[in-house]
């Protein structure tokens, strides 16, 4: 897929620590409350996070790649296949423990629940949207949201899903300009306090 100025492509396993990188990057103050001190630990888990994804969590990736060899400048997951739960949770468990400890994978465990989502056979869900820093505002997020459209309608999907935390307003921008609507909301307290995270908002759009 060929913008003006960027290609889109699907995801390679190799592309997959770049992607890590790039999502701790772009999530920054979410995971440095979870993994604390651990920091440095913490693109191993997502790297992990990310392949049991691609290889059991029903979700394919696409990429933008950015000027340097091997860099990823954006980057977005699309679920449109059924996750195996059991697979997913036993590999990330035991990667959060054999990188934080047990304390602490409990802890990351509780934190990253949320937002809670049951998956629909008729939505393909967006997850992970992100765009490094120095490519912002050039049309990446909407370049990868038209590909993701393209792969739900590939596989007859209804309806585009996501979640998105309340305060990121460039984000709730980019949705409601892309004709996502609020089809629900959770409130966490937890992650009111911990994340400063209060609400988490579900946008889905039909297509
Ligand atoms: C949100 C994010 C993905 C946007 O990526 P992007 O490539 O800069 O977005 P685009 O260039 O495609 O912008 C499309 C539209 O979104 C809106 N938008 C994007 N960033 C915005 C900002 N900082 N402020 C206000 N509106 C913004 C604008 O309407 C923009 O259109 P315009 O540039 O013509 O005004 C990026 O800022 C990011 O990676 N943030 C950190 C991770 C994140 O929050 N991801 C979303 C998870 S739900």
């Amino acid at each position: 897929m060929q913008s003006e100025r960027f290609t889109i492509r699907m995801a390679e396993p190799e592309d997959d620590p770049a992607i890590a990188a790039l999502v701790i990057e772009g999530f920054i103050d979410k995971f440095r409350p979870v993994f604390g001190k651990r920091m440095d630990q913490s693109i191993r888990i997502m790297e992990k996070w990310i392949s049991l994804e691609h290889s059991s969590g029903g979700v394919e990736s696409f990429v933008i790649e950015g000027c340097e060899a091997g860099e990823v400048a954006a980057s977005v997951g699309v679920r449109t296949k059924p996750s195996n739960d059991d697979i997913m949770a036993r590999g990330l468990w035991r990667t959060l423990t054999q990188n934080l400890g047990t304390m602490r994978a409990l802890w990351a465990t509780t934190l990253l629940s949320y937002p809670r989502y049951s998956a629909k056979s008729s939505e393909a869900y967006i997850e992970r949207l992100v765009v490094s820093p120095g490519f912002r505002r050039q049309g990446m997020a909407k370049g990868l949201l038209e590909a993701a459209e393209g792969l739900a309608d590939e596989t007859d999907k209804k309806t585009l899903g996501l979640h998105v935390s309340g305060n990121n307003l460039p984000a709730m921008r980019l949705y409601e300009d892309e004709g996502f609507g609020e089809a629900s909301r959770q409130r966490s307290l937890l992650t009111g306090h911990f994340l400063g995270i209060k609400d988490w908002i579900y946008l889905r759009r039909n297509l």
